[in-house]
């Protein structure tokens, strides 16, 4: 259990950080103190704002010797309270936000090294700047940071064809819980000095040391690629399509959205200027990107070839491929905007889950029968990464004024309920957004014991003071 900071210890922080990187000001702490979907917040008795390491390290070494907990943070964006401080008041802000520099952009190792506050579409740019591109990306790509990507083990919407951050992240730089560097950024393709603690950081949540800078690998630019839209019957079409699809192009369909009929519903009345993309409603929609290399045929030629004798089989009920970089990004529009417009239509309960891949169109049809029925009135909404067994399904609770009381009575029971259906198909009750503050009790009860015993011994020997991002993962 961390101990509160004593004013000797943050008297001594606001000199070594100076007014830039030390601020009490409850209008400096407050933006920061709950998560941006509002459900959590926390007290924090100072905002630290370091800008180099050797602040960081100061920091760490500081608070390990009086025993006080960190909340590292970067863009705020955890689906799961990951970044919010605990409700107690006794931790500090650890802010990376000011380290935001990009160290180096290097086409021969095919990679850049990014400081933990900088956000990932400056990533994207970099990587750009010097022909290259850095295949991950999602929905809150203006405001996640690399530390917080990397923290969380972050996944979006490229896992399909290059993985989520852990296979993305070649070298990292953190700072241990004594205050200690881990300093590996040279991204060795091959290195095999016993245990991997690179690994370990990716997907710690802060919880054994602060990332504050990563080595990320970069993927050669296509020569073209194409977004499209189609609309199919069910999950199981979907899936039959990507696999189609994949063989067609040479494993090179790098997104592969599922879009229920009721979250393209919600996004089209909830976010302004968003159109639907076919003539007609269909039950379930993917949208897919595609790309091809340099010198073969255009991305758009295959996938449209393909998706024409998908209709012709009846496995595709209708689709449309975007002609210009406008029609693209506006079909990625209405799939990055489904979080955000079920945020706007009221209380929900999210559940971030993965089965395996070919058990996923059963599992979304069996649970979403199994949860509307035993709540009536609750609606299901399965969108998401289904070329990863992944899908964010989501449960809306009944509308009307009766949400939040629902919500109260009915959520837990409820998400107890898709929970034991996951365990049941051998899936995940994280399979990206981590478990943060959110997932901790359901963490403890479905894990099993071997997994979780290992777990807690690397935290322990790593943290035994407990001041890395309390209260989330363990205590
Ligand atoms: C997404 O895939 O859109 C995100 O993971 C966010 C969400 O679960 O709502
Ligand atoms: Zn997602």
């Amino acid at each position: 259990m961390a101990n509160p900071p004593s004013d000797a210890l943050l008297s001594d922080l606001q000199t070594l950080l100076g007014p830039r990187g030390f601020s009490r000001d409850p209008a400096d702490l407050e933006p920061w103190l709950t998560d941006w979907r509002g459900r959590y917040r926390g007290v924090a008795r100072a905002l630290l704002s370091p800008s180099t390491v050797a602040e960081v390290q100061a920091i760490v070494g500081r608070c390990a010797d009086s025993g006080v907990g960190l909340v590292p943070q970067g863009g705020n964006t955890s689906m799961v309270g990951g970044a919010t401080p605990p409700a107690g008041g006794e931790a500090l802000l650890l802010s990376l936000r000011r380290m935001s520099s990009i160290r180096s952009v290097s086409e021969s190792d095919n990679m850049l090294v990014a400081e933990a506050g900088v956000v990932l579409s400056r990533v994207h740019e970099a990587a750009q700047g010097i022909g290259r591109r850095f295949p991950l990306s999602l929905a809150a790509k203006g405001s996640a940071t690399v530390g917080g990507l990397v923290s969380t083990n972050a996944g979006g919407t490229q896992v399909l064809r290059f993985g989520p951050m852990r296979s993305l992240v070649l070298g990292l730089e953190a700072v241990l819980p004594d205050g200690s560097l881990y300093e590996e950024l040279s991204a060795l393709r091959k290195d095999n000095r016993g245990y991997d603690l690179r690994q370990l950081l990716v997907g710690a949540e802060g919880t054994l040391g602060i990332v504050t800078a990563a080595s990320l690998r970069l993927v050669a630019s296509p020569g073209s690629s194409a977004v499209a839209w189609a609309g199919l019957e069910s999950p199981e079409a979907a899936l039959t399509l990507l696999r189609r699809l994949e063989a067609r192009t040479g494993d090179a369909v790098e997104s592969f959205e599922l879009v229920p009929a009721n979250a393209l519903d919600l996004v089209l009345r909830r976010i302004a200027g968003t159109r639907a993309p076919l003539a007609a409603p269909h039950a379930w929609n993917v949208l897919i990107e595609a790309v091809a290399p340099h010198g073969a045929a255009p991305a758009a030629e295959t996938l449209q070839d393909a998706l024409v004798e998908a209709v012709e089989q009846g496995l595709v009920l209708d689709a449309a491929i975007a002609t210009s970089q406008a029609q693209a990004e506006a079909l990625w529009r209405l799939r990055e905007s489904v979080s955000e417009a079920e945020r706007l239509d009221g209380p929900a309960l999210k559940h971030d889950i993965s089965v395996p891949v070919s058990a996923m169109p059963r599992f979304i049809e069996e649970a979403r029968t199994a949860v509307e029925r035993r709540f009536p009135g609750a609606r299901v909404i399965a969108f998401g990464h289904l070329g990863d067994g992944n899908v964010h399904f989501n449960v809306q609770a009944p509308s009307g004024a009766a949400a939040d009381r629902w919500l109260e009575e009915e959520g837990s029971a409820a998400s107890s309920m898709v929970y034991d259906m996951v365990i049941a198909a051998s899936g995940s009750i994280s399979a990206e957004h981590g478990i943060g503050q959110m997932k901790r009790e359901v963490f403890l009860r479905t894990s099993p014991p071997a997994r979780l015993d290992a777990q807690r011994a690397i935290k322990q020997a790593l943290d035994p003071l407990g001041i890395m991002n309390p209260g989330k993962l363990f205590d």
